[in-house]
């Protein structure tokens, strides 16, 4: 795996400690960032494992950041491209040749809340269930076809704080147990969407209270 990552990169970590727990038969062979300060970054380097920024500002075009971006992606040959936190919009020229094999983790139920601040989006619509998705990267904004969930509920006096980390403690188990099954070779994506052992899903995963999908 590839890991893309813009900040604290917790998600990422959520990774490793499952590969050398010996609970994810997997490895991360290169972790990118847009930011070259990225506590990611020093994640993936503690544990030996390359990790590369690139500065938006050093090229004249989204395009052309996108393009040296999955030209340094590309060296490493992942087989899968995990967005974890990665908080820049990519262009279609590099996520159509790839969009079978790049996802994203994002903190809502979607389609509900795309985009940014999704705690806050969730809370001013006065939802009273949230929660996080994993789906495969289209050019839409986190519109690409839905894995994988897991329902957080949203408590009486919540404000962001409290519901961005209720929310993040069952990311970290969604992304890992999303990876298991796409590293099995278990799901793709079919042309009308997620095929789980060849078969649609019909409607995303749910990740149940044990971490198992239900
Ligand atoms: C997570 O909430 C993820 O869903 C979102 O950005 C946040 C990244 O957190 N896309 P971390 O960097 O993995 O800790």
């Amino acid at each position: 795996m590839a890991v893309l990552a813009s900040g604290r990169g917790s998600n990422l970590q959520a990774l490793l400690d499952a590969i050398s727990a010996g609970t994810l038969d997997a490895g991360v062979v290169g972790v990118f960032s847009d930011r070259v300060g990225a506590p990611a970054l020093a994640r993936a380097r503690a544990v030996g494992i390359s990790a590369h920024a690139l500065s938006p500002r050093d090229y004249p075009s989204r395009d052309a950041f996108d393009a040296a971006l999955f030209d340094a992606v590309d060296t490493v040959a992942p087989d899968l491209i995990i967005c974890a936190g990665y908080m820049r919009l990519l262009g279609a020229a590099v996520v159509a040749p790839r969009s079978a094999r790049m996802i994203n983790i994002h903190p809502s139920l979607l389609p509900d809340f795309k985009g940014l601040r999704t705690h806050r989006q969730a809370l001013a619509a006065g939802a009273s269930r949230h929660g996080a998705s994993v789906h495969f990267v289209t050019a839409a904004l986190d519109g690409g076809p839905v894995i994988s969930q897991v329902p957080v509920p949203v408590l009486p006096g919540d404000d962001e704080t409290s519901l961005s980390a209720r929310v993040l403690e069952r990311e970290h188990p969604l992304l890992v147990e999303t990876v298991r099954l796409l590293a099995q070779r278990r799901i793709s994506l079919g042309d009308d969407g997620v095929l789980l052992d060849g078969r649609s899903l019909a409607g995303p995963l749910q990740l149940a209270a044990n971490n198992r999908f239900a």
